[in-house]
């Protein structure tokens, strides 16, 4: 496969084909919606409008003393739940939601004491293998993972097959929580981009849902399987750079960049002077600094983890609440009916109710998978932690991930906007 890439700037060349496998009103030209949270302990730090969090009246109370410092007993169980509006669907378009709210609480009744729940099923989806044909391929080798050689050292994560295996996970769990491969209203776009792809598994699924249009998935790595849908193409680009495809998109979706793009500002506007009017543009994002519902997250390996990734993407150039500025940064640059979304993942299986148990399970086993990748490049060559350091570190945060005493979750973004007519 890998020959079939190609690292000219967006020279749209076919690689290869089949098997396959995101409201709020508000002024004008703006829309705004919160999904967030129902609890006291919501608002990220610089996000003002998690003022707007909606109460959650079925809150369970915690149960005795839910101040103290998390057990790490985890064999009693404290789960939560985490409710949209009553309903969540794996359809590919959530954009018919008109209102959501979201309600984290701890399950006080579940016994259930491990890890991992058995309800989990088939969560992962095994990736390709690379075959290494050009220095696109020959892929830088370090901490005992293998990274990006076009662009070399741009990205801090590996792209190796537990890496793969891990963003296949990830995409899962991305599609449960925002019911769908996109949160915007979508009427079949026509040409379809998606930046920043992985392993491609978005666009190689929203090719299939969507036969009557052109995907076309970009990315630094050559990560993507041989076989795909015939309405779907993967180039090796920079997104960063300048775009010089040759027509217009209809809509442009990106995901799970924060430790990627150092000028959000930048990407958009390449979005927009590349779409055409009344085009779509969606952005999928993870906010590094992690909440809780309560104050259990307080004092924990998985605080001070948060608090380093932020330390160390920011000192990188990067932005870890890259996302609580998408909406006003898409406004500045022309789109129109932006509308910001929020949606709370719950970190392992402490929240109440089956789908919460479910995502806080795959998103455990998401981060044990990950969170190396995620960590060492930055926490060894951005904050000067040794190796040795770095391991034991991300020791004590998976035992705090593990957790289940420990009610926290991740904030999901998905900000939509269109290109005005
Ligand atoms: C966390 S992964 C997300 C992959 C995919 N969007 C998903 O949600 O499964 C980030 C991806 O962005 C790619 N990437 C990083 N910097 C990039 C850039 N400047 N241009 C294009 N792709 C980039 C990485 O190689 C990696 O595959």
């Amino acid at each position: 496969m890998g020959d079939h890439h190609s690292t000219l700037p967006q020279q749209e060349e076919q690689l290869a084909t089949t098997e396959p496998k995101p409201e709020l009103p508000s002024p004008a030209t703006e829309q705004h919606e919160q999904h967030a949270p129902t609890t006291t302990d919501a608002t990220p730090e610089g996000e003002t409008e998690e003022s707007d969090l909606i109460p959650n009246n079925d809150t369970d109370p915690i149960p005795g003393d839910s101040t103290a410092r998390p057990q790490e007993d985890d064999n009693r169980d404290e789960v939560g739940d985490h409710d949209i509006d009553g309903h969540r669907d794996s359809s590919s378009s959530a954009g018919a939601r008109s209102h959501f709210s979201v309600d984290l609480s701890i399950d006080t009744s579940d016994a259930d004491t491990s890890d991992a729940d058995s309800a989990l099923g088939d969560i992962g989806h095994p990736s390709s293998s690379v075959s290494v044909t050009s220095s696109i391929y020959k892929f830088v080798e370090e901490y005992g993972r293998t990274y990006h050689a076009y662009k070399e050292g741009k990205y801090p994560l590996p792209n190796d097959i537990p890496e793969q295996e891990r963003l296949d996970l990830q995409h899962s769990i991305a599609v449960r929580l925002f019911g769908g491969l996109a949160v915007a209203p979508l009427k079949n776009p026509k040409r379809v981009l998606d930046i920043g792809t992985g392993t491609g598994i978005w666009a190689i699924e929203f090719a299939t849902e969507h036969p009557e249009s052109e995907v076309i998935g970009t990315d630094l790595s050559p990560i993507q399987p041989d076989y795909v849908p015939p309405n779907c193409q993967f180039l090796i680009d920079d997104a960063e750079d300048e775009w010089l495809f040759s027509s217009p998109f209809d809509y442009v979706h990106s995901r799970f960049m924060v430790s990627a793009f150092s000028n959000f500002p930048r990407v958009f506007q390449s979005a927009y002077d590349n779409m055409a009017p009344g085009g779509v543009i969606e952005f999928q994002e993870y906010s590094a600094r992690l909440q809780a519902v309560d104050d259990t997250l307080k004092g924990t390996a998985i605080e001070l983890w948060s608090n380093r990734v932020l330390e160390a993407v920011s000192r990188a150039g990067k932005d870890g609440l890259c996302c609580h500025k998408f909406k006003q940064q898409m406004l500045d640059v022309g789109f129109v009916d932006v509308v910001e979304k929020r949606f709370a993942l719950p970190g392992n299986a402490w929240a109440r109710g089956a789908e919460e148990k479910m995502l806080g399970t795959m998103q455990l086993e998401n981060m044990m998978e990950g969170i190396q990748g995620m960590s060492m490049n930055l926490f060894n060559k951005v904050l000067g932690m040794s190796r040795e350091e770095v391991e034991l570190f991300l020791m004590d945060v998976r035992k705090d991930m593990r957790n289940r005493h420990i009610h926290f979750y991740y904030v999901l973004y998905s900000v939509y906007g269109r290109k005005p007519l």
